[in-house]
């Protein structure tokens, strides 16, 4: 359940209530792909980095080690060791972006593992199967995200079967939740808009998804290519379409300046790769911009990574140790880097919520937007 606590333009302070409990929105969604988060940080760490929600893939999980594994384990929550909410992206995306040989039709996509090259077949149903397995907080609708550009012609196709996969999908997800021995009988499922940069097909679609009452909607298909403000575009085009009581997320976004630019156009949730991939190459976020850890300059720096940081790496470590750690092929060198950069975006969240709270959203939007993505002068 989405209750709307305060709106500063289009920006939205929220409360998001799951079963696993009560995300406070706008809200960053920690990447925990294959039930880890990238770089050696446990569940209980990120209890530690302020993160409100995990986000695992139905693709990886069912390659390895296997979704009835995870639900003869008690379920994904007691594999991982996270009582929190926890989304599960559906597969559509990493089919497409990391599977071989795919072939898609109107049932389904056969693929073949980038793991051992084993050929499976995913449709909405095994989608759904595979998540109620996993019994996450949120699983979300199985789709295509078409790359960008593509044809305005082939955009159509894929979003009508899109659209015919998200009826599928939610007859499959109520037919899992009633039965008897469900992991997580009010495991909920969010849409994905598509339509490539196509502004009638989006909105076409959202009006179309949204009539499907769901528990919460997402943008897809951004983020996979073009410009910026194509995305920005986007965004603004299909917000008025989305219902103002359901969580708004877009996915696979993005840096800092992207996520404060999304919220200004009225989005709740996000995830991305980029805090913990980042990191693993020295790339540390910070208020003032971005700091280079490897850079011979920060040698003999005593300084902690920021000066303004509260998290526990910049409380206990200076650069000068970290950038050595990473010279030296340490892999406490990665993990405390990916630690920063966590909090950083789990504290960027709680700043822009502030903001919201405090009517001062597009005061916070002008100091930041030309600072974060930047190298820190
Ligand atoms: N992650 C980033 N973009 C997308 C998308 O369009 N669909 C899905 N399922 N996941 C995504
Ligand atoms: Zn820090």
């Amino acid at each position: 359940m989405y209750k709307l606590i305060k709106k500063d333009g289009k920006a939205r302070r929220g409360e998001f209530t799951t079963v696993h409990g009560t995300v406070q929105t706008p809200a960053f969604m920690n990447v925990a792909t294959a039930g880890a988060i990238k770089g050696g940080i446990s569940s209980y760490d990120l209890k530690n980095l302020k993160c409100q929600v995990e986000l695992c893939n139905t693709y990886h999980l069912h390659l390895r080690p296997g979704d009835t594994l995870i639900r003869e384990m008690g379920g994904l929550h007691r594999f991982i060791g996270w009582a929190g909410p926890i989304l599960t992206d559906s597969g559509g995306f990493q089919v497409f972006s990391l599977a071989q040989l795919r072939k898609i039709k109107e049932e389904g996509v056969t693929f073949q593992s980038h793991i051992d090259g084993r050929k499976i077949f995913m449709g909405p149903e095994e989608s759904m199967r595979i998540q109620s397995n996993l019994g996450s907080t949120i699983a979300m609708a199985f789709d295509e995200c078409v790359e960008n550009p593509a044809p305005y012609e082939y955009s159509k196709k894929s979003c009508d079967r899109t659209e015919r996969w998200l009826y599928r999908c939610k007859d499959e997800m109520t037919r899992l939740n009633a039965l008897h021995d469900t992991i997580n009988p009010n495991q909920m499922l969010f849409g994905i808009n598509q339509g490539c940069v196509y502004e009638d097909l989006r909105v076409q679609h959202m009006e179309s998804i949204v009539k499907l009452d769901l528990d919460g909607y997402a943008i897809g298909g951004l983020a996979v290519g073009e410009p910026a403000v194509d995305m920005y575009r986007i965004i603004s085009t299909v917000e008025p379409y989305m219902p103002a009581d359901k969580p708004r997320y877009l996915m696979g976004v993005g840096t800092p300046v992207n996520i404060i630019e999304a919220v200004s156009r009225g989005v709740d949730l996000f995830d991305c790769v980029m805090p913990s991939r980042n990191a693993r190459h020295g790339h540390m976020f910070t208020f003032n911009g971005i700091v280079n850890i490897i850079n011979a300059k920060y040698t003999n720096d005593e300084r902690p990574i920021a000066e303004d940081c509260d998290c526990p790496v910049c409380k206990n470590h200076s650069r000068a140790y970290i950038r050595h750690l990473f010279k030296a092929n340490e892999m406490l060198g990665m993990r405390l880097a990916v630690m920063h950069n966590l909090y950083f975006y789990n504290t960027l969240m709680e700043r822009i919520r502030e903001a919201i709270e405090e009517g001062t959203f597009e005061q916070f939007k002008e100091r930041y937007v030309p600072i974060l993505d930047k190298r820190c002068k």
